[in-house]
């Protein structure tokens, strides 16, 4: 029995017992022309599957993981915290140290509160945003994916494109997503237009700053003042999702490459250390009401987990190393920069989309500024990318229309090589379209 055949059959087994076989859509692998990965360890920037065989990861568990598997300083401080205890159910001190590190780098949070994924996190900043403003209408964009929280899923993205792009998962009745709207992402004056109108109903206004579940798209700086001048008319909260970008795109965050502040900002993936923790903050006198201050409820059992809190802590910290996002700017340069070169040079009908240490290779459309342009993206061209990649032992985020990551485990060795990988299916998928259209041509002349 081959290796590939025994990873199969350990998911066989897994479908027995959980449906699909995954706790999680995307790990399925579905429409892809690979079977999952099932994973058995980490190491720095290396995953290795049940075989033993290993990767040179960018998933990077979806973004959580920016200094690679199990660093040595995260796995001490959160060993240390395990063996005296994993969870109390009662407030620590390290909850303060981790909330005061996250708010002396973002400076538009005066107070925080730890919850122990990015949909508890959105999910209660938007109930803090109708609690503190009395209203219940809520603006997401097409393509935005801020959990699974029923009155956010609706034309999210990520996987749920996969599920129905155009309204909900089943399950979620009407009455929930009523007061949802959903507008266009980077579209300034129709969402313009809607503010003028009906913002006064609006609580608030959430957005990936730099969108990551639709692949890697930018708020243009235009779209993100519009939001801010409007919300500060209407009285509208503007929420922005960190959970990728926080602590991933700069120092500070998403928000510290727009001069618009947001009212409020979800939290997770980095900020956990690789363990379950996200968290929501923003203006005091929003956070202040919350309970036990204010009538907004809000709870969980692990939230401020303190193995979680050592985890992010330790992971934060690493973070403040000198130099450490221009480091992180200089490796993926050394990955990007020469595909996007060879992508203009060879005016292939593609392009690689990236912010800070995030990126996603488009296939079919030499420009990504919407969800209207991943509407026409080339699927089957991904399929084989992201199988040629496995075969070579690379293994991106399992969907097109998904972020991968760069960690700072990751050498310039592998990075090269990735590069070289990359580009050689590029040159592959170049030829490839040459002949299709030589054929075509011979074709029309028969
Ligand atoms: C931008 C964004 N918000 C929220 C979430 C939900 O986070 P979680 O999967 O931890 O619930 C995700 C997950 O990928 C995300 O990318």
């Amino acid at each position: 029995m081959d290796k590939r055949n025994r990873s199969e059959m350990v998911f066989e087994k897994l479908k027995e017992v959980i449906p699909g076989g995954v706790n999680s859509p995307g790990r399925a692998f579905r429409g892809l022309l690979t079977p999952p990965i099932i994973a058995k360890r980490g190491e720095g920037a290396l995953l290795y599957d049940e075989e033993e065989e290993s990767y040179i990861d960018y998933c990077s568990s979806w973004g959580s993981l920016i200094h690679g598997h199990a660093h040595p300083v995260i796995v001490e401080s959160a060993t240390k915290q395990l063996q005296a205890g994993s969870s109390f159910g009662m407030t620590t001190a390290i909850e303060e140290k981790l909330a005061r590190k996250i708010r002396d780098r973002i400076p538009s949070i005066d107070k925080i509160r730890f919850v122990s994924s990015g949909t508890e996190a959105t999910m209660s900043a938007i109930r803090l945003a109708r609690g503190f403003t009395g209203r219940d209408g809520i603006i997401k964009f097409k393509g935005h994916y801020h959990g699974h929280s029923d009155y956010l899923l609706v034309q999210a993205g990520s996987f749920v494109l996969d599920v129905n792009q155009t309204a909900t998962s089943k399950g979620i009745p009407q009455d929930f997503i009523r007061h949802t709207y959903v507008l266009p992402f980077n579209h300034t004056e129709a969402v313009r237009a809607f503010l003028r109108e009906k913002g006064k109903q609006i609580a608030c206004i959430i957005l990936e700053p730099i969108a990551g579940n639709m692949g890697v798209i930018p708020t243009s700086h235009e779209f993100m003042a519009m939001l801010r001048e409007e919300t500060e008319k209407n009285g509208t909260l503007l929420i922005f999702d960190e959970v990728i970008t926080g602590f991933r795109v700069s120092f500070r965050g998403a928000q510290s490459l727009y001069p618009e502040k947001p009212d409020l900002t979800c939290f997770g993936k980095i900020i956990g250390g690789g363990f379950p923790a996200a968290a929501f903050g923003g203006r005091e006198d929003i956070m202040n009401h919350l309970a036990p201050n204010g009538e907004v409820y809000q709870a969980g059992t692990l939230s401020g987990n303190p193995v979680a809190m050592e985890a992010g802590y330790a992971a934060l910290s690493l973070t403040e190393a000198d130099h450490f996002y221009e480091e992180l700017e200089r490796k993926t340069d050394l990955l990007t920069l020469p595909i996007i070169q060879y992508i203009k040079d060879n005016n292939l009908n593609a392009c690689l989309n990236r912010q800070g240490s995030m990126m996603t290779l488009f296939f079919g459309n030499k420009k990504v500024e919407s969800f209207d342009d991943i509407q026409s993206l080339d699927g089957p061209a991904f399929q084989k990318f992201f199988k040629f990649l496995v075969d070579k032992k690379i293994l991106i985020s399992p969907a097109q229309q998904e972020a991968s990551f760069i960690s700072m485990a990751h050498s310039d060795e592998q990075l090269v090589y990735t590069r070289e990988v990359i580009l050689e299916f590029l040159n592959l998928w170049k030829e490839d379209a040459l002949n299709q259209e030589m054929a075509c041509c011979a074709e029309m002349m028969s």
